[in-house]
């Protein structure tokens, strides 16, 4: 069992992450921290408690973060995720809602002042882990693993021609991440997710195995099914997030390259993963790009896991 915290902004891609890691047998989630980013942060916080009320996993432990960016302006994606952040499907929302009187800054810089067998997925903006660090500045010297869902190497942005959402979002935050968080950074970025595309042909399948998960895929995908053939005519979602989790779980998922990398927070490439692959500024490596996945392993693994869920 790998020990995890998992920090994000759900959005439709964010819950089938959590659920898929909150399902996982290989991973234990510890916590849930939440930041503005696919929508504000009090509504993603409703949204992760839709999910654990689904799981069953009311006992996780959830901490409300940063309502802002760092500096910038907050722009949501509310126009990709729908106003509830869930495609609009109208999920009620739970009553359970008990949110930890922490902040979710103070928390994770408290949890990881001292050496933790355990990992951060960030899965959204990186605001929270940025003011964490801040507090804490050996952070990132205490945790296992640091893997984000962000940025892009040779794939276009998807908020501008360069720049990924979740470090757009937060430029400043992502930039102090790189520049100051002291391990590994694993990158989960466009050039990988990009092919993780949930098909209608797949959700198909999900209806044939298991109706009740089809059903609920089906209903917080469809706003985002229409999203991409709109603006990309793919026929299909990408479903950024749950790859995360999976290559988490499972490094050999993805293939890449060790490299320098910053991040631009001035001007018309703001937010841009700056990936220094052939080593020009001479600085210390301190990610790990990501540029190829088996695509195919990837659904097996994903799909098992959630459609193997009881009826709710
Ligand atoms: C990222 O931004 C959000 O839209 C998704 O939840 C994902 O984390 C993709 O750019
Ligand atoms: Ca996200």
């Amino acid at each position: 069992m790998q020990k995890v915290i998992i920090d994000c902004d759900p959005g439709i891609d964010d819950v089938l992450a959590l659920e898929y890691a909150l399902r996982s047998e290989e991973l234990e989630v510890l916590a849930v921290t939440v930041v503005a980013g696919n929508v504000p942060v009090d509504l993603g916080v409703e949204n992760v408690f839709k999910v654990l009320e689904r799981c069953q996993r009311l006992d996780v432990p959830v901490y409300t973060g940063a309502a802002q960016p760092l500096h910038k302006t907050f722009v949501s994606a509310q126009d990709t995720h729908g106003m509830d952040g869930l495609g609009e499907s109208n999920i009620p929302r739970t009553s359970m809602i008990k949110v930890q009187p922490t902040s979710a800054s103070d928390f994770l810089a408290d949890f990881f002042s001292e050496k933790q067998d355990v990992g951060i997925i960030a899965l959204g903006p990186l605001t929270n882990i940025a003011m964490a660090l801040g507090k804490n500045p050996c952070l990132g010297k205490h945790l296992t693993r640091f893997v984000t869902m962000g940025g892009t190497y040779k794939s276009h942005g998807n908020c501008s021609p360069v720049a990924e959402f979740n470090y757009w979002c937060d430029p400043e935050a992502s930039a102090i991440v790189y520049q100051d968080l002291g391990c590994l950074i694993e990158m989960v970025g466009l050039d990988v997710t990009r092919q993780i595309v949930l098909t209608p042909n797949l959700l198909n399948y999900c209806s044939r195995i298991n109706p009740h998960v089809h059903q609920y895929m089906e209903r917080i995908t469809q706003f985002y099914f229409d999203f991409h053939w709109k603006y990309e005519h793919l026929l299909g979602c990408v479903i950024n997030d749950p790859l995360a989790v999976a290559y988490y779980i499972d490094q050999s998922l993805c293939q890449g390259f060790d490299s320098y990398t910053a991040i631009e927070t001035n001007g018309i490439s703001l937010g841009q993963t700056l990936v220094d692959r052939y080593d020009f500024w001479q600085k210390e490596v301190n990610s790990r790009i990501l540029v190829s996945v088996d695509t195919r392993r990837f659904f097996t693994q994903f799909l098992t896991v959630l459609l193997d869920a009881p009826e709710a």
